[in-house]
This record gives C-alpha cells, structure tokens and sequence, in this order.
C-alpha cells in the first residue's frame, strides 16, 4: 500500500485514538514545556506545523503566543488526512481563530502548497516524517527546509528506533522510527545545520521515546548570535 494511503487509512480509523492515546502518554504537556523553556514562540512569527494532524502543536503554539500576548503570529497547518483536519477545524471554528490557515497536502508533493506559504520563521513537523518511505524522509525535510526564511527553524520530533518503539510506533501505528545516528545522517543530507535537544524536567521521560531536532539553513541564527555559539551555549 502506497505511504499515503495507508497513513489516511490509519488517521481516518484512528483520529479519536490517536487523540486519546497522546494526551495519555503526556506528549501535549511534554511539547508545551519544551516550546516555552525554548522561546521558540515570537511576535509577528509565521508558523507552519507540517503534519499537523488534529493540531496538538498547533493548539500548544497558539496558546503560547496567547498568553504573551503576541496577536501578530499568523499559523499555518497542512496534513495529508482530510479527516484529521476536520478534527483541527471543528476546534478553530468552536474557539472563532481566525489566525490559523489549514490545506490539505502531502509534504512529498510540496506543489500542492499555496503560493504563499513560504518564508516561514518556524516550521514544526511532530509525528509525521515517519510516515514516509525511509528512502524519502530526506526528501521530506529538504521540502520543509525550502519553506524556511533564511533565518528559520525548524523543529523535528520524531519516533525513536527502540523496543518498545517498534510494538507502538512500527507495529501498532504502522511507522518508520530512527536511531540518533540515522537522523544525523539525515539531517546532513537534508543539508541543514542542527542540533538535538531534549526534554526536560518531568518530561525527560519522552527522551526514551522522542528525539527532538532543530534544523537551521544558517549558521546565523534568530537572535543574532552564529547558530555555532548557540550550539555550544545550549
Ligand atoms: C502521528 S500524527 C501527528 C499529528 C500532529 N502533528 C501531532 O503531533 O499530534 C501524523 C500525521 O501526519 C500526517 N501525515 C502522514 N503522512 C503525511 C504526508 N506525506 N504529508 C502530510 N501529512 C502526513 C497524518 O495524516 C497524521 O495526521
């Protein structure tokens, strides 16, 4: 079966699950710290959650930039299952959002992108990119990487290769997971600059079962400092 049917097939079947099963593991709570430890919300940002599924991250994102007070963050969501999108808008339209713009595409296919979903100064990808071929997860990122400002990031977090990983992600929820190594490889051919991150405090848990990767075009990063100093720094 081609990788986007079966993904569709599984997030049609399982959107309700999905939801259940990654509020329970405490990913939602997770992301959340780790966005606002990172600063990774700003005004005037333009946000893509790649994947973005019934909106977890986005609804994270959105709600950070709430309560700071930043009303200037335009978000953007794209996903390849119509209906986990029809998840995502039930809540934009309950909660009246009008600054989060969904489509309906596949990030193997980036000509389905509207002309003006580009230059963007973040770009989150959760859960998704193991949803591809394993010969095509370059190929995916590089996509996400040309949708990047120069000065852009852009967030991975991505299943682990491990035991309990391949019952829950690979047999279970039918996905492709990575050891630290591989992603390096991937990355470097992707031709990004990037750096791993973790989780932390009482969610350092999810670093069994998650990496997290920033990826920049760059080596001048956001605030400035070359995008080296602030790999040492961090
Ligand atoms: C594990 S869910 C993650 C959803 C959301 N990002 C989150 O963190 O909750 C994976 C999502 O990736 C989507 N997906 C899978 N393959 C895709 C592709 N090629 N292009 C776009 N979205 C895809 C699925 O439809 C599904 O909604």
């Amino acid at each position: 079966m081609n990788y986007d049917v079966l993904a569709q097939k599984i997030y049609t079947a399982r959107t309700k699950l999905y939801h259940f099963f990654i509020h329970l593991v405490g990913y939602a709570r997770g992301v959340k710290k780790f966005m606002i430890n990172g600063n990774y919300i700003q005004s005037n940002m333009r946000i893509l959650d790649a994947g973005c599924g019934g909106g977890l991250v986005t609804k994270i994102m959105h709600h950070i930039a709430k309560k700071q007070r930043f009303t200037t963050v335009s978000f953007f969501g794209f996903d390849l299952t119509p209906a986990m999108l029809d998840y995502f808008r039930s809540w934009i339209t309950k909660k009246n959002i009008k600054n989060i713009s969904l489509a309906k595409i596949d990030v193997l296919k980036p000509k389905q992108l509207p002309p003006d979903w580009k230059n963007f100064d973040l770009v989150v990808v959760s859960g998704m990119l193991e949803h591809l071929p394993r010969h095509r997860i370059v190929e995916g990122i590089r996509n996400l990487k040309y949708l990047l400002k120069p000065d852009g990031t852009l967030l991975i977090f991505i299943c682990r290769k491990n035991w309990f990983a391949y019952w829950i992600i690979k047999k279970w929820w039918k996905a492709e997971t990575y050891t630290a190594q591989e992603m390096k490889a991937i990355m470097q051919d992707a031709g990004l600059i990037f750096s791993l991150k973790p989780f932390s405090g009482f969610y350092r848990y999810l670093n069994y079962w998650l990496h997290i990767i920033e990826g920049k075009k760059s080596w001048i990063s956001l605030s400035g400092l070359p995008f080296a100093v602030n790999l040492l720094l961090c």
